[in-house]
């Protein structure tokens, strides 16, 4: 076999000194040469996807199993110590909603991620991309209400029952992967460990990403579960619409989902954003309400946003929604190319935000239909948070 077991408890490997692997307990290590035959060496053909962190492959492993490989890019190579200790974590981290990694491969630069191989791929790549007609994966309502229950509660567990919690910061379409019973799996978390500090907030990779960051996130760098749970509330409201939080095709009135959401629910109309492929095959009210527990996730205010297990509930029909409470969404939208840098304030706990160095909502999502952007729009005078070198620019 290409591969081991190290435990601390069972001598042999975890004796050697061996630049970290020894303390390495529960994470299967392969070696270079089986992943490279898994993959057909690397062959373009079994290249699934290609996000922010590298490539991924589909792989068939020695031991029978289907993986899905990820290759990490080079500005992601930590050394061998910081890898391995991050990765035990990760892979110590077992829900049914969340993706299962096998194990990793940390041969001289090569630093790999293997994970369990989901058969009916992305939200992005099926739901998102056209349902039915694209996948032939029929989204009923059931099987929507079923992706979100399980999502809300992969990352309710990370939040509240993983000690120290963890914080995914990418929710997104792309990173809900559906197994064979089209039940969702949250991919990715604990990746962002695995960047060197420098990149861990918000870079290039937003592009693609900006929709679901949290403003306070996006443009303060201040990280609190909340922003995970905002970055939710948009995937709920994608759901059940099945469409992407922006769609330039549509009028411009209608590109932005959280604002025609938002507009909807001040007209007591939600339910004409409920997905017309559906064809009236759902309960008005439910999906009203997953719509609704959309729009208390994505409020500006982080503080007014539920927890994930008070999410759970809500969807699950446990616990009310109080429609009072429900305030305008947060929304950056109008950022096309937002690029910061520095380092992200984790700040803990969520109540602890400082909310006077608040920016005032309207200054960042000021128009922004030309030309570069000053700083200074972005930022109150007060802002001393986390990200210290930022520079924003719009290429609408
Ligand atoms: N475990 C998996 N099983 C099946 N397909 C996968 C798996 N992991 C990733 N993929 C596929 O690979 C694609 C790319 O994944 P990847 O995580 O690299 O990029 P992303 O999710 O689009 O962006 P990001 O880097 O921000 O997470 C996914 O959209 C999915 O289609
Ligand atoms: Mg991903």
């Amino acid at each position: 076999m290409g591969c081991s077991w190290f435990s601390r408890r069972g001598g042999g490997p975890s004796e050697v000194d061996d630049g970290g692997i020894a303390s390495i307990q529960n994470v299967k290590i392969y070696k270079y040469k089986e992943i490279r035959q898994a993959t057909d060496d690397f062959n373009p053909h079994n290249k699934i996807g290609e996000g922010g962190f590298g490539s991924v492959y589909k792989g068939h492993l020695k031991d029978g199993k289907i993986a899905a490989i990820k290759v990490l890019s080079a500005e992601s190579r930590q050394g061998v110590k910081e890898f391995l200790t991050e990765i035990n974590v990760i892979s110590e981290i077992q829900h049914e909603n969340l993706v299962k990694l096998y194990g990793c491969c940390v041969e001289g630069n090569h630093r790999i991620l293997i994970y369990n191989y989901l058969e009916n791929n992305s939200l992005d790549k099926t739901l998102l991309a056209g349902g039915y007609t694209r996948s032939g994966i029929q989204f009923d309502w059931r099987t929507r209400a079923k992706i979100c229950i399980g999502v809300a509660k992969g990352l309710a567990f990370l939040h509240e029952e993983v000690r120290p919690h963890i914080i995914h910061r990418d929710i997104k379409a792309s990173n809900i992967l559906l197994d064979r019973d089209l039940s969702p799996k949250i991919s990715d978390f604990g990746l962002a460990r695995l960047m060197p500090p420098n990149m861990t907030h918000v870079s290039t990779r937003v592009a693609g990403t900006i929709g679901y960051l949290a403003p306070e996130y996006a443009v303060r760098g201040q990280l609190t579960r909340k922003a995970d749970i905002y970055s939710f509330g948009v995937l709920l409201m994608e759901i059940v619409s099945a469409r992407s939080n922006k769609n330039t095709r549509l009028p411009t009135e209608y590109q932005y989902l959280l604002e025609r959401a938002w507009e909807l629910y001040e007209r007591n109309e939600l339910v004409d954003l409920v997905d017309a492929g559906l064809n009236g095959v759902f309960d008005a009210e439910e999906a009203c309400r997953y719509l609704k527990i959309g729009l208390l996730c994505t409020q500006d205010s982080p503080k007014l946003r539920p927890t994930m297990s008070t999410v759970v509930k809500l969807l699950t029909g446990e616990k009310d929604i109080d429609t009072r409470k429900i305030t305008r969404p947060g929304l950056i939208s109008d950022f096309m190319d937002l690029k910061v840098r520095g380092p992200v304030v984790e700040t803990k706990p969520d109540d602890e935000v400082n909310r006077n160095n608040y920016t005032n909502p309207s200054s960042y999502n000021a128009s922004s239909s030309s030309g570069t952007r000053d700083n200074s729009n972005v930022y109150s005078s007060g802002a001393s948070s986390a990200a210290a070198v930022s520079s924003f620019s719009s290429t609408i």
